[in-house]
């Protein structure tokens, strides 16, 4: 046989399984993936950039080249031995290589005979027999949010969500940037960007709203924020409506939070917004009478003279709206306070 004929005959073996579960008896072997219910997400093994280390991550199946989370960040895969990713009893998600461990998850309530699926929405979990959720990664958030995703804290688990940006393209351990949730001296929750343990943006404090006209491109997007604050947790999520796309919110290693959306006819990653750096940069962002400056601990918009201009539309501006822009502060009100 020539050997041209024996490699085609092996390609059927060497072909990619698509798996919809792991368990006790189920691995994920290199070349292998877990795919979610409608083949909207796959985990697999991928290697960043031009890097040679291997990690486990999770992208939309459309996109494979954008990785969304990564479950070894602190742990590359070195080198060429195989691995796999099983559930170990008692409940243990482990990625090995057969000698040692290399990452496992998290799980603080395990159960015997535990499974793992990846769900439409992108999360990977782990459910005990009664399909329990026991672990799930978006508890374990890298430096993507995706719609539904939560950031803010579990009062219940102790656990922070919070983006932490990669180091570089081609390391995914974490970098310099977060971006999670703060108390402001009012006790409302607002964002906050950190270099390290210093702050250096905060986003405003958080309420329900809904806010579209990101118009680009020839899409409009609505976002619908969701804010929860109760006994088990405080959180910011939020959802796009009106069409079913393909986004992702980025914290990328230079402290830049980016909002992507996928072009499907153009097959490319489209910037929707980007801030903070950008939110100055906008044209004429504070409205009449007032700066920007992202110096400003608070806000990033500030009346020219606080003596003589008080916001124009307190509520708003007290939200990061600052389309209201400042006007002169006047005793009595005035009918026409808008600035040309
Ligand atoms: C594991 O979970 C516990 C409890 O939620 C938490 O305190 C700990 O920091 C977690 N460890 C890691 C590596 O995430
Ligand atoms: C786990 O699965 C094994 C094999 O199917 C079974 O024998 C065992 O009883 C199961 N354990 C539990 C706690 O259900
Ligand atoms: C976006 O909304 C505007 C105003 O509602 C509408 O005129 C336009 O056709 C919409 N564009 C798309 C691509 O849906
Ligand atoms: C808090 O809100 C979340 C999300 O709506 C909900 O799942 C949880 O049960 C709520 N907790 C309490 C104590 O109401
Ligand atoms: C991060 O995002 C900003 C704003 O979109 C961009 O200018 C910068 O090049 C990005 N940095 C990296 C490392 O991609």
């Amino acid at each position: 046989m020539k050997p041209t004929l024996i490699f085609l005959l092996l390609l059927p073996f060497l072909h990619a399984v698509e798996l919809d579960t792991i368990s006790n008896s189920q691995f994920l072997t290199d070349g292998d993936t877990l795919v979610s219910p409608a083949g909207i997400f796959e985990l697999g093994f991928f290697r960043p950039g031009s890097s040679e280390n291997r990690y486990l991550g999770i992208w939309y199946k459309k996109v494979p080249d954008t990785v969304l989370w990564v479950a070894n960040r602190n742990h590359p895969i070195t080198g060429a031995s195989p691995v796999i990713l099983k559930v170990d009893n008692p409940g243990i998600l482990i990625l090995s290589n057969n000698i040692i461990t290399l990452w496992s998850s998290n799980t603080t309530n395990p159960s015997q005979n535990a499974t793992a699926t990846v769900h439409d929405n992108g999360n990977l979990v782990l459910m005990d027999q009664q399909d329990k959720i026991i672990w799930q990664s978006f508890d374990y958030l890298t430096d993507t949010l995706l719609p539904g995703m939560k950031l803010g804290r579990s009062f219940l688990s102790g656990i922070e969500w919070q983006l932490t940006s990669w180091k570089n393209n081609q390391d995914p351990s974490p970098g310099e940037f977060t971006w999670g949730a703060d108390q402001d001296s009012l006790g409302y929750s607002e964002n906050k960007l950190k270099q390290g343990p210093s702050v250096t943006f905060r986003g405003g404090p958080w309420s329900n709203q809904r806010f579209s006209g990101v118009s680009t491109f020839d899409m409009n997007l609505t976002f619908e924020y969701e804010v929860v604050l109760n006994a088990s947790e405080v959180s910011f999520s939020y959802v796009i409506y009106d069409s079913p796309i393909i986004s992702r919110v980025t914290l990328n290693s230079s402290g830049q939070l980016q909002s992507w959306v996928w072009i499907e006819n153009g097959r490319k990653w489209q910037l929707a917004l980007a801030f903070p750096r950008e939110i100055c940069d906008s044209y004429n962002v504070c409205s009449g009478y007032a700066s920007c400056s992202l110096d400003m601990i608070q806000q990033s918009c500030a009346c020219l003279d606080d003596k003589r201009f008080v916001p124009g539309n307190p509520k708003s501006w007290e939200r990061a709206d600052w389309s209201g822009g400042c006007v002169e502060y006047r005793y009595e009100p005035i009918s026409d306070t808008s600035m040309s």
